[in-house]
């Protein structure tokens, strides 16, 4: 998580009773951590699960329990609470909370700051699987998507009281990278960009094979940002150790080929493609299907290689293609490597750094080609970056100023 993503906002977090209200000390901790000012108001119920002292020592102020509150000056707190909020969260919201808010009911503190307010709602649902499953609860959690609601999840999974089945609370952070996404411009709305991550692995054997040092930090990161502004995003990964940004569609491969397939088949539905990934320029001729003994070899092995299709070359010279983003790792002399790579591969923007000292780190200094000539962007966290890069990709899209 990149630090200051919400800084100057102010989320009023409501929480209602539930189980799961263990699970909003992290994604308050989460929340104040990213920069935003969290407000938290409370039902009776939550207080019974979590103390409001828990919740004002995370969140850094009092929290409000009661429509009745004399630290308010105007005794008004759901006016004051609504009005002085960006957003508000419920989380969790049980069933008995989303068929108050369905019907715009107003006796406790909670709703009447959800019915009082003039900013957006976002509601995390938290409730056994049959209460959640219940026409009754389909029929509010409906109600309240067509009032412009913004419902986030439920998981499916274990539950506290010992069944499985949809209904339980997404994770703190999941419903943290929400919010974050929440926040974000929609610069990418309506847009569907496809996205190489990661390494690939050639084999030499069934047990040996050849990679290289990229992490897919910076791959992962575009998609996050790709996602959370707006875009329907699928990212195509080599082997890497990195859990799926939230709303992306991951498919894992292994080698150039498989990845080069992948992209294939997809990209026709795609308007942009971001080729981020560290793609292996050659593989083992003939991979052995079994494990290479020292014995068979009598002396060390030879290897013979044959070249792998480059990827983004090929996509970028499709009869229509994508909108075609690459990267370049250069050793040396960037911006007379990065102008000729990008001509050479045929994409209007391309993105080069000085690495290979770049791969694994968790921040990135780049530098920007394109037809227009050579920008340079400040050394900056990886996530923060992306965002960066996101914006800089968006402006540049055919027909950019026809959607907001
Ligand atoms: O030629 P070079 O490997 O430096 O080019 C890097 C760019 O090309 C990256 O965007 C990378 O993802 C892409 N590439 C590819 N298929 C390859 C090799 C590179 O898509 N076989």
């Amino acid at each position: 998580m990149a630090t200051a993503e919400l800084e100057g906002k102010r989320v009023l977090l409501g929480m209602t009773g539930g189980i799961a209200c263990y699970k909003i000390a992290e994604l308050t901790r989460l929340m104040t951590k990213a920069g935003a000012s969290v407000q938290v108001a409370m039902t009776e119920a939550a207080t019974q699960f979590i103390t409001p002292v828990t919740m004002q020592a995370l969140s850094g102020h009092p929290v409000f329990t009661s429509q009745w509150d004399a630290r308010i000056d105007n005794n008004m707190p759901h006016i004051d609470l609504s009005r002085a909020a960006d957003a508000i969260v419920i989380a969790p919201a049980s069933a008995d909370f989303l068929a108050k808010l369905a019907h715009g009911r107003a006796d406790d503190l909670l709703s009447i700051l959800c019915l009082a307010r003039e900013c957006p709602l976002l509601v995390v649902p938290a409730m056994n699987r049959q209460m959640w499953s219940n026409p009754a609860t389909q029929r509010n959690v409906a109600q309240l998507r067509a009032d412009g609601v913004i419902i986030l999840g439920p998981d499916a999974g274990s539950q506290a009281c010992g069944e499985v089945g949809e209904g339980r609370m997404i994770e703190p952070e999941a419903a943290y990278e929400a919010i974050v996404s929440f926040f974000r411009p929609k610069l990418l709305a309506g847009r569907r960009v496809l996205i190489t991550a990661g390494p690939t692995f050639e084999p030499i054997d069934p047990v040996r094979g050849i990679t290289n040092r990229s992490s897919g930090k910076m791959g992962f990161a575009l998609a996050r940002a790709a996602s959370q502004a707006g875009a329907d995003v699928r990212l195509i990964a080599g082997p890497v150790a990195l859990s799926t940004p939230w709303g992306v569609e991951r498919e894992d491969v292994e080698t150039a080929q498989q990845m080069h397939d992948a992209v294939m088949h997809a990209v026709a539905d795609y308007d942009v493609f971001v080729a981020v990934a560290a793609v292996a320029d050659w593989r083992v001729a003939q991979a052995s299907e079994h494990k290479i003994k020292k014995t068979e070899t009598h002396s060390v092995p030879t290897l013979s290689f044959v070249e792998n299709p480059d990827i983004l070359a090929t996509v970028a010279h499709l009869p229509n293609p994508p909108f075609c983003v690459g990267f370049a790792a250069e050793s040396g002399n960037l911006e007379a490597n990065g102008e000729q790579k990008r001509m050479r591969k045929n994409v209007p923007l391309l993105i080069g750094n000085l690495g290979p000292a770049t791969f694994g780190r968790d921040d990135n200094e780049v530098v920007l080609f394109d037809a227009s000539g050579v920008t340079r962007l400040p050394r900056a966290g990886k996530d923060a970056l992306a965002s960066v890069l996101i914006a800089e990709i968006a402006r540049r899209l055919p027909d950019a100023s026809l959607i907001s």
